[in-house]
């Protein structure tokens, strides 16, 4: 009963107080589980405010699922190219073709085959289960475990008691209204019961809340969070004599794969290139799992190293960097100019 009276409340309080998302429709689910594939790609590490231009571009050139599979790499790099996290949009591109190749152009709509696509998880699979075909699923991400753990009072670390908390949001959940709900509890946790400050006054759950107003609500959830690993290394600004700037492409596999960038190195106990000149300029890039401070050093030659071209810096826009390497560049310039 309580379970429902909850979600009851989540759902009023959805239809009038919702975000008006460019992906979302308000009542049910999306007709075209393309929208929802594209956008839930972008939001996988990404802030919602940061995702909307870059998906109104996205969907503007890339309309379609078969526009997309048809695409190059390439260009589908350059719509990202800001997003970070670049491994997505290889892996969108890699789903987009499955779908078309596998499935005839027709989303699969069971989380086995949605498993096999390239770049979705377990939570992605939910997602677009719910949002998508309104299939019963519960989406569980940040905010919906905030606001489980708040309701509940669950202070243990969130890594102790993640059975726990799925447990509760799949009681919570209104499988008849997967897609609203899963849309609502979202934005609950993003708009009324935010990291700070939480709108404890105007929350639909405010009846039922343990943790409601009370001093130490912010401190909920609790995350056991090992500190991020810190790396440095250097970057080599390369010119030649007519000011062209030297980049190179990473290859298709790992970090960055199939994104420009300036030379680089990771290790800071060998002595920088011979020549080089340390600009005393540098950048610092937080990935998921580490820290990179990359600090850099310009150099003038005529030739490169291998494997890599030089570029005037007016074309330097069409090239895709990682925004890493926009960071460098960007740092590079304050100078130079
Ligand atoms: N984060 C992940 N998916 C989302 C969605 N569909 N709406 C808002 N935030 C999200």
């Amino acid at each position: 009963m309580f379970d429902i009276e909850l979600s009851k409340l989540l759902l009023e309080w959805y239809a009038v107080s919702g975000r008006e998302l460019p992906w979302r429709v308000k009542s049910g689910p999306h007709p075209d589980p393309y929208v929802i594939l594209v956008s839930e790609f972008m939001l996988q590490q990404t802030t919602v405010k940061t995702v909307i231009p870059y998906f109104h571009r996205f969907m503007q050139r890339f309309p379609s699922l078969s526009s997309l599979a048809e695409a190059d790499l390439e260009e589908v790099y350059n719509y990202w190219q800001g997003l970070g996290y670049y491994t997505r949009a290889r892996s969108l591109h890699t789903t987009a073709q499955m779908i078309v190749r596998d499935f005839g152009g027709h989303f699969p709509q069971t989380r086995e085959e949605i498993l096999k696509l390239k770049g979705i998880g377990t939570y992605t699979a939910s997602s677009l289960l719910a949002l998508a075909f309104n299939l019963p699923e519960t989406v569980i991400d940040g905010n919906v475990i905030r606001v489980i753990c708040r309701l509940y009072r669950f202070t243990a670390p969130i890594a102790e008691i993640t059975a726990l908390i799925r447990q509760k949001a799949e009681q919570l959940t209104d499988r008849t209204h997967a897609a609203d709900y899963a849309s609502a509890i979202m934005d609950l946790g993003a708009l009324i019961c935010t990291p700070k400050n939480p709108q404890c006054l105007i929350c639909p759950w405010q009846k039922f809340c343990l943790s409601k107003n009370t001093p130490d609500i912010e401190s909920i959830p609790v995350r056991s969070k090992p500190a991020k690993k810190e790396k440095t290394g250097r970057v080599y600004i390369i010119r030649d004599s007519q000011g062209r700037i030297f980049i190179r492409k990473r290859t298709e596999k790992g970090l960055l794969s199939g994104l420009y960038e300036f030379p680089w190195n990771e290790n800071e106990t060998q002595s920088p290139v011979c020549g080089s000149e340390d600009s005393h300029l540098q950048i610092t890039h937080v990935f998921t799992h580490f820290k990179l401070t990359l600090k850099i050093f310009t150099l003038t030659t005529e030739t490169g190293p291998d494997g890599g071209t030089f570029v005037a810096p007016q074309d330097m826009k069409n090239y895709a960097f990682s925004t890493l390497m926009k960071k460098v560049y960007q740092k590079y310039c304050s100078i130079s100019h």
